[in-house]
């Protein structure tokens, strides 16, 4: 991380998650002063992982409350900061009962939220988004429809939707809008 301001804070969205907790342990690990969302701060135990290890670093973490789907909730948490690290979106799967509501919903509109606020926000420079290679296809058959047979960043995935593959369409529409 070269180019940082390593005197600002960085701001990691979704600090409960697998990837999330990956990030935010090497951001502490070289010293920066690292702020993470949670859905709900009085829920310690999501996030007790995360506050042992700031203990145990260089760094220092904070802790802010934000839902993708409540409008300027991250705006606290990005003030101040140069680079937004934005991983919060719903990973699911498998027992999906609702699909527009459990993942479309908040990886949209999450992720204009969280860059409506980036956009309002001076300080931010840079954004790294976690998009998926589900953002480039839904089904492995659809390499059929590539010229080489090679998947790159000028593909996107046509085959997902609501109804077949959720997930990924909810990564696809995601990684249109940013
Ligand atoms: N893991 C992979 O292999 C992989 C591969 C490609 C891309 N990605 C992408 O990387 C990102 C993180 O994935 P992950 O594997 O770390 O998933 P994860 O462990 O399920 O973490 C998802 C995070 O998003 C948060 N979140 C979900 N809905 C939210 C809402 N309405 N408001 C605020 N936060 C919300 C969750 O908070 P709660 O704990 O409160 O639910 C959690 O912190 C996602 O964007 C995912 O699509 C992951």
């Amino acid at each position: 991380m070269k180019s940082v301001d390593r005197t600002k804070p960085v701001l990691v969205t979704g600090g409960t998650g697998y990837l999330a907790s990956w990030i935010v342990k090497q951001l502490l690990d070289q010293g920066f002063e690292v702020r993470t969302t949670v859905r709900n701060l009085a829920q310690k135990d999501k996030f007790a992982h995360l506050t042992e290890l700031a203990v145990k670093s260089k760094g220092i973490l904070q802790f802010f409350e934000a839902d993708l789907l409540k409008k300027g909730s991250f705006a606290e948490a990005m003030t101040g900061c140069e680079l937004v690290i934005h991983t919060a979106s719903p990973f699911k799967i498998s027992g999906i009962k609702n699909a527009q509501k459990e993942l479309v919903e908040p990886a949209l509109e999450g992720t204009r939220n969280v860059l409506d606020s980036m956009n309002a926000t001076e300080s931010v420079k840079r954004v790294v988004l976690t998009s998926s290679v589900a953002a480039i296809f839904g089904d492995a058959i659809d390499i059929r429809n590539t010229e080489k047979g090679i998947f790159t960043e000028e593909h996107w995935n046509t085959t997902s939707s609501s109804e077949h593959q959720p997930y990924p369409y909810s990564k696809v529409l995601a990684e249109k809008l940013a």
